[in-house]
């Protein structure tokens, strides 16, 4: 490979550091939403990219539609300038940095569906130019930037490493952290080739505050999915004990209290109801995948997925259980309260949430089933679980709680009446040990 002039380098760099450079980010999402306020925020004139019209006119309207984006400093963001959003592909041409922050599902038959990220590819090849950086912030399987992402980038005739730069940086937002936001959680980048790890790492720097560059594109693209591979294999761990120490009359959550206190060598992970998110259920699976091109297996990241997906119908079995035991009731003539249907607490996302499974084995079996969620009033469209969109919000009174024969806590969210949940229910089902946590446990709340 030629090496790029080092002058070219030279001057994307100062560009950088006056910020001179213009940031488009493409798929303006919970990831890229966030990052082009960040962008914006450290002074670079930032372009939102999106296919989606209703986002570009939120933004231009200057309204913020994740939590993660404080409405006013949008506002304040559009309103000075300093970001923008537009469908108008072909402004990419007049931008320095191309930053790729779309989606990464998984396929019916649980294989990597990189169409959001090819599609987008190809659209910057279209417009793609000289001394241009490309950063791919998606999660994906290693070696996604370098197999697919630059060839397709190539088909324009220019060169990574020598016309335009490279790589990858994962993005590791923690929605609904309010300690760990975005530009303050140390960012991994990669580059393909020297120059191209050199530039992504300048331009990060300039953003977050803390630079951590690794040596190729696939080792930052293992760094995310290993970390997501981690939580989703300790969960089920904790989950599985959770099943076995209930059946020995032992509370897992008093026995991870009790372990976190072990200053070394022990990190809490807690039971819940299953898994959620666009992350942890869906991006292990792009390992394995992929580790099937080398005659591998993935072992552990099935078992936790066998065991995460499995949580729903234990759940399900134990209210049943407790309805008959403590109300003489079958589960397909009562009346369920699901509390809870965001994925996890204090967001309003409900992407893959555990509760959307519960609802459907509940109903199955007959029973009548309601949700209450603070953050969520009216469940949104979704890919899986279309027929749940439309329902509503429950209050959450005594008399509306005096309806329900059990109330099954699915989500903690902070800003929901424990006390009151507990003094008006006939049952509570609590998956979050909401409850006890809070002192308000009775003789008829248990945990699941
Ligand atoms: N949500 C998280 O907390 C989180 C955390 C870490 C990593 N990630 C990863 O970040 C990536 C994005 O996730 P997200 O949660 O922001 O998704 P999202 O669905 O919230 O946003 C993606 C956006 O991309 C847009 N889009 C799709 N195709 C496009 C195209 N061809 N051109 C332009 N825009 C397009 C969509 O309209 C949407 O607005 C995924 O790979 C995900 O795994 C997400």
């Amino acid at each position: 490979m030629d090496h790029p002039a080092i002058g070219t380098q030279h001057d994307l760099a100062s560009k950088i550091s006056s910020r001179g450079a213009t940031v488009g980010i493409i798929g303006l999402g919970y990831v890229g939403l966030p990052l082009a306020a960040a962008c914006a925020r450290a002074r670079f004139p930032t372009v939102g990219f999106d296919i989606d019209k209703t986002k570009i006119d939120a933004i231009g309207a200057g309204r913020s539609y994740i939590d993660a984006v404080e409405p006013r400093e949008l506002e304040r963001l559009v309103a000075e300038g300093s970001f923008r959003a537009t469908t108008a592909f072909e402004e990419l041409s007049s931008c320095d940095i191309i930053v790729i922050c779309v989606p990464t599902p998984l396929g019916v038959h649980r294989e990597p569906d990189l169409q959001y990220v090819e599609n987008t590819a190809r659209t910057i090849a279209r417009f793609l130019k000289a001394d241009q950086i490309v950063v791919l912030e998606s999660t994906t399987y290693p070696g996604t930037t370098e197999e697919i992402v630059r060839p397709i980038l190539e088909q324009s005739g220019l060169l990574s490493g020598k016309d335009f730069f490279l790589g990858f940086s994962p993005e590791r937002e923690d929605p609904g952290n309010k300690r760990y936001t975005t530009t303050v959680i140390p960012k991994v980048t990669s580059g393909d080739g020297e120059a191209a790890s050199k530039l992504v790492a300048t331009f990060y720097e300039a953003v977050f505050n803390e630079v951590v560059a690794v040596s190729a594109p696939r080792v930052a693209e293992a760094v995310k999915i290993t970390e997501n591979i981690f939580r989703a294999v300790n969960i089920a761990l904790v989950n599985e004990l959770k099943v076995i120490y209930d059946a020995m009359g032992i509370d897992i959550w008093e026995v991870i209290d009790a372990a976190s206190t072990k200053p070394f060598g022990y990190m809490p992970f807690y039971p819940g109801p299953g898994l959620g998110g666009h992350c942890i259920p869906i991006d292990p699976f792009y390992l394995t995948w992929k580790s099937q091109e080398y005659g591998l297996r993935t072992r552990f990241i099935e078992l936790a997925g066998e065991i995460n997906t499995s949580m729903p119908s234990y759940v399900v079995a134990k209210l049943e259980r407790l309805l008959d035991r403590m109300q003489k009731k079958s589960l397909g003539s009562s009346r369920i309260l699901v509390v809870g249907i965001a994925y996890k607490k204090n967001v309003s996302d409900v992407r893959e949430s555990a509760s959307f499974e519960i609802i459907r084995l509940l109903e199955q079996r007959g029973a009548s089933v309601e949700f209450h969620d603070p953050l969520v009033e009216t469940v949104p469209t979704m890919r899986r679980f279309p027929e749940m969109a439309g329902r509503v919000s429950t209050g959450l009174t005594p008399l509306e709680i005096e309806r329900f024969d059990a109330i099954l806590i699915a989500t903690d969210h902070d800003d929901i009446d424990y006390a009151l949940l507990s003094a008006h229910a006939r049952l509570v089902v609590d998956t979050r040990n909401a409850i006890d946590k809070r002192g308000f446990a009775t003789p008829s709340t248990f945990k699941a």
